[in-house]
């Protein structure tokens, strides 16, 4: 039996280690507090001891009102944690971003990589090897390009086809349409009109879970990241609360289904089904990490969200688009279901000039509303880097992000703060567009670029216009 002297005697004897521990702690902070290179930047005050505190911008969904405020108070750079540094001016983009840049991904990304069958997989979005980077791109990048997408078009339209039905069908009622179009725009609406097996409710929670978990990523060791939570959580919720899997688990449904298809059961028609079949027929492997790329559809649907949102909310801007699609339709230059090159000749929602600038309406919606409002963030590579007239040393993680960029009076105009698609249209200045072009980062920029660009502008530039055709 132990005595209370003996206890006594065994927590005495862990008193240095504490007090050890603590102090290693102290030295820790100090060091990030005074660290050279970033002592001169200027900061709020706790952002020299935490990153905490940002996870406030992010969990009450203002992180671009946030960090446009940080940078009205503080100027184009702010240290915003002890290690990671915030920059607003658009000269840096080129640097940090531009092809050949040699910064790496910050650990922001770790919260977004796989765990399946027990092993953790880094995938594009998050792997910080360059040549890593390069082999998974190679196998994935050709089924994202343009011309594939175009062969791709008619996977659109049956889920339009839904869409169009049940809005018909519930005229004169109140709907949620924002949760629709992220339904239509992630293929799992179905025939039940409903968000089947709560699949978009689960991505919201998970790109919660990894836009405040990214602030702070070691957290992710101790949360999903960590193999004995993973196991506890899947026990409670019947293995319903961790996202990955109930998405892998859709995936895997539809290998399943392609393997009942090719008994002689009817053909499904969607992206999935589609990357697939090219999967069979090549000698390439799609691995469950490529897979994971459809988390990623989800953006589109609230892209979608954006894009009515603004034109709802700009009378002016929506009867200018609807005029257009009546008149196309009218004169005949419309397919029942509209083709992506029909729609790119709709001026206004699409600009018709040969510049840079195409999809007027839709660039500028997520120009006002880039759908990733925090900061994309890198690490600085050995050397350091000049930034905005300081020297910032290697190791260092400095963002930039889009929702201040694209907020630019210098870049955008003195109207930057308004939804105006025609700044997208001035055939009279082509260089003017061309640059407010190279500043737009709603699909980030240079050598990691969203793979998905083509595919969400296909999409976007076919639903829009056929849902306003339809609808007043
Ligand atoms: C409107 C919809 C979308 C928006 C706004 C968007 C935005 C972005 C942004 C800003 C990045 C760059 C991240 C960074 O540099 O740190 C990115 C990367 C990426 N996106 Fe998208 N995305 C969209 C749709 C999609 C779709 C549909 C897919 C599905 C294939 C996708 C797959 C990816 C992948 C795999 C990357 C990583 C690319 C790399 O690192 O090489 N995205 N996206």
């Amino acid at each position: 039996m132990t005595t209370p002297c003996h206890a006594l005697n065994t927590i005495s004897s862990f008193i240095p280690l504490v007090l050890a521990h603590h102090l290693l702690w102290i030295c820790r902070l100090l060091f990030k507090v005074l660290q050279p290179g970033l002592r001169h930047i200027p900061e709020p005050w706790l952002a020299k001891f935490t990153p905490l505190w940002r996870i406030w911008f992010v969990w009450d969904g203002s992180a671009h009102v946030g960090y446009r405020r940080l940078h009205e108070r503080y100027g184009p750079i702010v240290r915003t944690a002890p290690n990671v540094v915030n920059i607003s001016d658009p000269a840096a983009i080129n640097t940090i971003f531009g092809i050949g840049s040699r910064f790496t991904k910050s650990l922001f990304y770790t919260p977004f990589t796989v765990r399946y069958d027990g092993e953790v997989m880094d995938n594009i979005l998050s792997t910080n090897d360059f040549d890593e980077h390069k082999r998974l791109k190679r196998s994935v990048a050709p089924k994202y390009s343009m011309t594939s997408m175009r062969s791709l078009e008619y996977l659109v339209d049956p889920c339009t086809k839904i869409f169009i039905d049940a809005m018909m069908d519930l005229q004169g009622q109140v709907v949620d349409l924002g949760a629709w179009v992220q339904w239509c725009a992630f293929d799992v609406m179905g025939a039940e009109r409903k968000d089947v097996r709560n699949v978009i409710a689960g991505l919201e929670m998970g790109a919660m879970y990894m836009s405040v978990v990214g602030q702070m990523p070691w957290l992710h060791n101790y949360l999903l990241g960590n193999f004995t939570v993973g196991k506890v959580l899947a026990k409670i919720t019947g293995g319903k609360g961790d996202l990955l899997p109930v998405v892998i688990q859709m995936v895997l449904d539809s290998i399943s289904q392609d393997d009942a298809e090719s008994a002689g059961k009817p053909a499904r028609a969607d992206f999935l089904s589609f990357f697939l079949h090219l999967q069979e027929n090549s000698m390439e492997e799609m691995s469950h990490r490529d897979m994971v790329n459809h988390l990623m559809d989800n953006l589109i649907g609230i892209a979608l969200r954006s894009v009515f949102y603004y034109l709802m909310k700009n009378k002016h801007a929506y009867q200018i688009l609807q005029k257009e699609i009546g008149e196309a339709h009218a004169r005949g230059k419309l397919s029942p279901y509209i083709t992506y090159t029909e729609s790119l000749r709709l001026d206004y929602l699409k600009s018709l000039t040969r510049l840079a600038s195409r999809q007027a309406c839709l660039k500028e919606a997520m120009r006002m509303d880039p759908i990733i409002s925090f900061p994309l963030e890198r690490v600085v590579p050995s050397g350091g880097v000049a930034l905005c007239g300081a020297q910032i040393l290697a190791g260092t993680i400095v963002g930039i992000n889009a929702a201040v960029i694209h907020r630019d009076t210098d870049i955008f105009g003195l109207d930057a703060n308004e939804f105006r698609p025609k700044r997208w249209l001035d055939k009279e200045d082509e260089a003017r567009i061309k640059r407010i072009d190279r500043h737009l980062m709603t699909f980030g920029i240079g050598d990691r670029t969203c793979i998905g660009k083509n595919l969400s502008n296909m999409e976007m530039g076919k639903f829009v216009p056929q849902v306003l055709r339809q609808f007043d």
